[in-house]
């Protein structure tokens, strides 16, 4: 069983290709997926998380999911945990992360990987999308990547130990243990999102809110035309995945000032 979270694409990518290759099936971790017991097929013996680094840790929203989520399993089905990472650049210790959150409900860890990927991540100064050259390169680059995942992952054995081959980069440590609680408490918050006048009540953003956190609120006054129109409300379930930010056709979505020069991106496989 895959396990994916997305917000711009490139996680549901990678998990489409792995489902291909490994001939498992998909879940994505919406919500809902805490809610009732998750059964997984008799023969399963692994299960595959998808999902993108924030600040070189484990998205929050995903460590709420390993905390909460109910894994229906036969008494005598032994299965491993596997981590495929989505990342712009690196991911610090987000894999020791993730083992320590697995291990912590009494689940095997198995190995980790990271893919890179086009850059969403353009909230504070000095971030911002790829280059368009840049992109095409990543996007170009990854479905070897993925293959290579997928043909270790299919020869896997317990007996082999785990392995990791996650690109780490440097100052690892702090980005992970400092900067990650930092930007968790501190810029995370979904207070920020707006829409600008360009908004057109197309409803994109709310339609491609994994967590559903996004609705379409009439406005209290007609819009010159007479018309009463739409406009996008964030509510506080929001798990930072700019998805939102991303799709909309009119660069609409703000976070704040800082996003009001930078790019859009969102995988255009998916
Ligand atoms: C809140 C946030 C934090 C991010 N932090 C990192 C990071 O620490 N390192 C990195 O390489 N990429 C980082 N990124 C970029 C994403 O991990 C990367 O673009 C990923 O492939 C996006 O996956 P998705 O399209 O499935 O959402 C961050 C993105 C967001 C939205």
């Amino acid at each position: 069983m895959i396990l994916w979270f997305s917000g711009t694409g490139n996680s549901r990518f990678v998990a489409e290709r792995l489902s291909i290759l490994l001939g498992q099936r998909m879940t994505e971790l919406r919500p809902s997926v805490t809610a009732t017991p998750l059964t997984l097929p008799e023969d399963d013996t692994a299960v595959y998380w998808v999902f993108p680094v924030y600040s070189w840790g484990v998205p929050p929203y995903i460590r709420s999911v390993i905390r909460d989520i109910n894994l229906d399993i036969q008494s005598d089905q032994a299965l491993v945990h596997h981590l495929i990472l989505t990342c712009g650049d690196d991911c610090g210790l987000t894999a020791e992360m993730w083992r320590k959150d697995v291990r912590s409900r009494g689940w095997q860890d198995g190995n980790a990987y990271s893919v890179i990927m086009p850059n969403n991540y353009v909230c504070m100064t000095g971030f911002d999308v790829d280059p368009k050259a840049l992109e095409e390169k990543k996007l170009a680059e990854a479905p070897a990547r993925i293959k290579t995942i997928a043909d270790e992952l299919r020869g896997y054995s317990v007996a082999q130990g785990r392995r990791d081959d996650i690109v780490r980069g440097s100052f690892a440590w702090i980005k992970t243990k400092v900067i990650y609680p930092w930007f968790v408490r501190y810029a995370m918050s979904p207070k920020p999102f707006h829409y600008t006048k360009e908004c057109i009540s197309c409803g994109k953003c709310a339609a491609t809110c994994p967590l559903r956190n996004i609705s379409m609120q009439p406005d209290t006054q007609p819009d010159a035309s007479g018309r009463t129109r739409k406009h996008p409300v964030w509510c506080r379930d929001c798990a930072g995945c700019l998805g939102c930010y991303h799709i909309c056709p009119r660069h609409a979505v703000m976070y704040g000032k800082s996003t009001r020069k930078k790019g859009q991106y969102f995988n255009p496989f998916v």
